[in-house]
């Protein structure tokens, strides 16, 4: 009787510190890729290329249409707008009137480093967008003066006008190794480009500190190789090459490097600015978890690896045929798949995600332990 009176107590004081700190972001900005895209590759690439992620069944499970997410709904930046009571952050190039409460410059395709180091070596058999790390950085300084001027600064009782704004840079990387895997270039190769692609993210953040940022939240690499897509156009005849989860080791080995060299270097950034909040986002263990123990986080088992929307081979996924194109649909039940359309995640992994980076205990320090102290 006594114990349940304390824990019920415990529990409304873990509410009510919760409800105290939940609406602490006036603001939101993030860049990125594809993985928190609200609509800006639409608008970027439909004059240059075929575009499917505009269209059914993008956007099934949440918003019920497609919104430019590469995902059945909601993704994880919506989740951490949700959090704070902000609004679903328009994409940067819909020239949204109000941007007050924060823009997304994150575009589906972008890289870390430049794009034409993949050009002049002939890596993508395509145009590339301009839109790496330092372009969207670009857009973010063009909007400044309209988002920090001397009314926000008041508002803010003449601080810093970000000090309550909440930074989102990333997750970056994924593409500039995703290029050189679908050409089929060797790990060795991947991996030596890993230093570049870390001091290029490193760099952006230092930048926005400079700025005025404080609370900036820098996501890692998710595991690439347990994605349908690469699973698919990497696919080895050698065992070896899988781990016991049937993930592809060369390429996850590559994300952990990443990751490993990236926190070390934010490190380094959170002695020289020990003022700034400098949260690593953990994008690979909740992933992982999942696919340990798909039923124990309310997944279905059978076929973890293949993607929900998608059609065709041992990862449900092909190249020529993927989601929304003409006669590929998506699975009855998108909350029970990690993979949504071969290289995107379901609305429900976007879901256990950004829980782990609010409230931990993927994220070092927690969103909502960083704003306690
Ligand atoms: C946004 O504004 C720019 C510059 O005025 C313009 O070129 C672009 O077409 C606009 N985009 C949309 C989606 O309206
Ligand atoms: C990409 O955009 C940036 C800034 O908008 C510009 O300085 C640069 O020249 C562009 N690069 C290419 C390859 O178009
Ligand atoms: C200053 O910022 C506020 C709030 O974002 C905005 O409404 C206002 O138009 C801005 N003023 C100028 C002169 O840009
Ligand atoms: C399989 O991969 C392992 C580890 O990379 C390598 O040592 C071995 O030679 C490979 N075997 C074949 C048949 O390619
Ligand atoms: C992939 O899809 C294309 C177009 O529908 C089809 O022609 C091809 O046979 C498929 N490839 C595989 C491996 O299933």
């Amino acid at each position: 009787m006594g114990l349940k009176f304390m824990f019920s107590i415990a529990f409304l004081l873990c509410l009510s510190s919760v409800s105290s700190t939940s609406h602490y972001f006036t603001s939101m900005f993030s860049l990125g890729d594809s993985y928190i895209d609200t609509g800006n590759f639409v608008i970027m690439a439909t004059p240059v290329v075929p575009v499917w992620n505009d269209k059914l069944p993008y956007g099934m499970t949440f918003f019920g249409h497609p919104t430019g997410r590469m995902s059945d709904g909601r993704v994880i930046i919506d989740f951490i707008a949700e959090e704070f009571g902000l609004p679903y952050l328009p994409a940067s190039l819909a020239n949204s009137s109000s941007v007050s409460q924060g823009v997304n410059f994150a575009v589906g395709g972008a890289p870390a480093t430049g794009i034409d180091y993949f050009e002049k070596n002939n890596i993508v058999p395509f145009k590339l967008l301009n839109n790496s790390l330092d372009v969207q950085l670009g857009w973010f300084e063009e909007l400044k003066p309209t988002i920090c001027n001397t009314t926000t600064k008041e508002a803010n009782g003449f601080k810093n006008c970000f000090g309550k704004t909440l930074f989102i840079v990333g997750e970056f990387g994924v593409n500039d190794y995703n290029f050189m895997w679908m050409a089929g270039k060797p790990k060795q190769e991947v991996e030596s480009y890993v230093p570049q692609v870390v001091k290029k993210i490193t760099m952006g953040v230092e930048r926005l500190i400079n700025e005025g940022a404080v609370y900036v939240v820098i996501p890692g690499n998710p595991p690439t190789g347990c994605a349908p897509a690469l699973l698919t156009s990497r696919m080895s005849p050698n065992k070896t090459d899988y781990d016991n989860l049937g993930c592809l080791c060369p390429i996850n080995n590559v994300a952990k490097h990443h990751n490993t060299m990236l926190r070390a270097a934010l490190g380094v950034l959170k002695g020289k600015y020990p003022h700034a909040k400098i949260i690593i986002a953990d994008f690979y263990k909740p992933i992982i978890r999942v696919l340990q123990n798909p039923s124990h986080f309310g997944f279905a088992g059978e076929g973890i690896l293949k993607a929900c929307c998608g059609t065709g081979g041992a990862y449900n996924w092909n190249a020529s045929a993927i989601c929304a194109m003409p006669g590929v649909v998506a699975c009855k039940d998108p909350s029970a798949a990690v993979s949504w359309d071969g290289v995107h995640y379901t609305e429900a992994i976007n879901h256990h995600i950004a829980k782990g980076w609010l409230y931990g205990p993927y994220a070092d320090p927690p969103i909502l332990a960083a704003i306690r102290n």
